[in-house]
């Protein structure tokens, strides 16, 4: 290779890939769907639309998430999952625009919601962030979305009845599947539960419940080719991301909406729509 080419095209080509890392791909949304057979009889299969991550910070505008929660709407789902980590530090956020946001997407379609590690408790205290997650709670259902936080709801789509239930954060400490699942009877309805970090599905295990929506990963958030993510942050790396059976239940773990270092690499952010049938 010609001496001036090599030095002149080696800093042009690491600019531009750090600029594709940061600029572009962790604002490239990827639609993704997928069917998930329960095996229960549903008249026909739920739309149900699975985001996560959304890390609100200077890095994440809020203007970013509107244009997601715009693409989530046009994909019509009956309803829209929020499985955790809102924000990222305490304070790089605008609240009341992020209530708005949240409006616009939970006038449209019924929404729930879980906590994640960043959205305030045990862990993000260690960082000096919120030290309970009543702040984020409190925005997220002003922005009219239902927090199940170890909670469950019957809820009823198109005539069909669904139980939603939601378990706290396994890194905050809060997970408590027995609170979480008390109301859960045995009426055949299929059961979704919303649970931030797959790690905690164990938790879960001895209730009854169908498919289990997760984020936290990021799906990596970089993904180096012929090797993965440098860093997963899950103990059980079969559930880090994507649909996969777990015993004879579903777990699906989105590769989120959000960042925390402002960049991805080959881990696009997702919008996933999950036929549930
Ligand atoms: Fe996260």
């Amino acid at each position: 290779m010609n001496r001036r080419v090599f030095l002149y095209g080696l800093p042009t080509a690491a600019l531009s890939a750090y600029g594709y890392a940061r600029f572009l791909e962790p604002r490239w949304l990827e639609e993704t769907q997928k069917n998930v057979a329960t095996g229960r009889k549903l008249r026909r299969p739920l739309r149900i639309a699975h985001i996560s991550d959304l890390h609100a910070a200077a890095i994440v505008p809020i203007s970013f998430l509107e244009s997601a929660f715009r693409r989530v709407l046009a994909m019509k789902p009956d309803l829209v999952c929020i499985t955790g980590d809102f924000v990222t530090t305490d304070n790089d956020f605008d609240k009341p625009k992020y209530e708005s946001a949240l409006q616009m997407l939970s006038a449209k379609v019924p929404t729930f919601a879980v906590m994640g590690n960043h959205d305030g408790g045990v862990w993000a205290a260690q960082s000096g962030w919120l030290p309970n997650n009543n702040y984020i709670r409190e925005l997220v259902t002003r922005g009219g979305a239902q927090v199940l936080h170890n909670d469950a709801a019957k809820i009823e789509i198109d005539g069909m009845p669904l139980w939603m239930v939601g378990v706290g954060d396994w890194w905050s400490e809060e997970l408590r599947a027995r609170f979480a699942f008390e109301k859960v009877s045995n009426d055949g309805a299929p059961v979704i539960v919303m649970n931030h970090n797959p790690d905690g599905k164990e938790d879960c295990d001895p209730f009854r419940w169908d498919v289990m929506l997760c984020g936290h990963t990021h799906g990596g958030q970089v993904m180096i080719p012929f090797y993965g993510p440098p860093i997963v942050p899950v103990i059980d790396t079969r559930y880090a991301v994507g649909l996969n059976p777990y015993k004879d239940r579903w777990i699906h773990t989105t590769r989120g909406v959000g960042n925390i270092i402002g960049i991805r690499v080959n881990c696009r952010p997702e919008l996933s729509l999950l036929l549930v049938s």
